[in-house]
């Protein structure tokens, strides 16, 4: 399997012109090495449609978390490119890449830095052109939308892992970006707040990208799913088919989801 990319249908869940839609992502001969040489994204050709939900799986140090922090800049492509919406990610387009592009850290510590809940999820809207009361209104709206609201005067690093999850989600919900960007979003929530989870992302329009190592979240949320194997795609296809073929998964390292087992 490996160098080797199974497509292994034509979306037969997915709406009939998702394979003709406009691409609003481009990943082109994506490669990427840390500075003590590990590849961890080898040569990555993708693209995404607006509006679509894309699941990325993949064993362990397959490349995810690498392939989706470029998605907003916090790495810039070493080889290769990535546009979206049409303007390439650069030092120089990374101010309109955020507007765009909303990603959910792997460690919701990385994206909480302020000392008051409340803050962290006001501090985007600050930069924008909006009228105090629109802002507070917006981040009310976002913390009681996410059962956060009671805990607004808590500084995040006292709240709970799962809260925190939350938290994170919330930072970038409030922002209403046109492109989601999750990864693990599911670690550490309860069962209650992971359906939560799964029908908030479901209402939303935006174009989203899910890293997880919760297949059956996948299954719930995703249309697509491309599984990374070193640092490349391994299989690319309708979420069903690939989470449901096991000895595609059992190749990549991966189980059948619980609700197949
Ligand atoms: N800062 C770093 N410096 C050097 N190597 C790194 C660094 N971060 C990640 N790596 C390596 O890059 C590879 C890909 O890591 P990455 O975090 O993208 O994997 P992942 O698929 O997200 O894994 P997981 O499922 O465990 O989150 C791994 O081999 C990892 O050891
Ligand atoms: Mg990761």
């Amino acid at each position: 399997m490996d160098n080797y990319r199974t497509v292994v249908s034509c979306f037969p869940d997915a709406p009939p012109d998702i394979l003709t839609l406009p691409k609003l992502i481009t990943i082109e001969r994506l490669s990427f090495a840390y500075p003590d040489k590990t590849k961890a994204i080898d040569n990555i050709t993708l693209a995404l449609p607006r509006g679509s939900s894309i699941g990325i799986v993949g064993a362990n140090g397959a490349g995810k978390s690498t392939l989706v922090n470029h998605l907003n800049g916090y790495y810039l492509p070493q080889e290769g490119s990535i546009s979206i919406g049409g303007i390439m990610i650069k030092k120089k387009s990374l101010d309109q890449i955020h507007k765009m592009v909303g990603l959910v850290f792997q460690n919701p510590d990385d994206q909480l830095f302020t000392a008051r809940l409340y803050d962290d999820i006001a501090f985007g809207l600050e930069n924008l052109d909006m009228t105090p009361s629109s802002i507070h209104n917006l981040v009310e709206k976002t913390l009681r939308e996410l059962n956060l609201w009671e805990l607004r005067d808590k500084p995040p690093s006292h709240l709970s892992q799962g809260e925190k999850r939350f938290a994170a989600f919330a930072t970038i919900l409030v922002m209403k970006p046109e492109v989601i960007v999750m990864d693990e979003p599911t670690s550490d929530l309860d069962p209650k707040n992971r359906r939560k989870l799964i029908n908030l992302i479901n209402s939303l329009a935006a174009t989203k990208i899910t890293v997880s190592h919760d297949l059956d979240f996948i299954w719930d949320t995703c249309q697509r799913v491309c599984i990374m194997k070193k640092g490349h795609i391994s299989a690319d296809g309708s979420a069903k088919e690939i989470l449901s073929n096991k000895e595609l998964l059992e190749a990549n390292n991966l189980e059948l989801p619980l609700r197949l087992q």
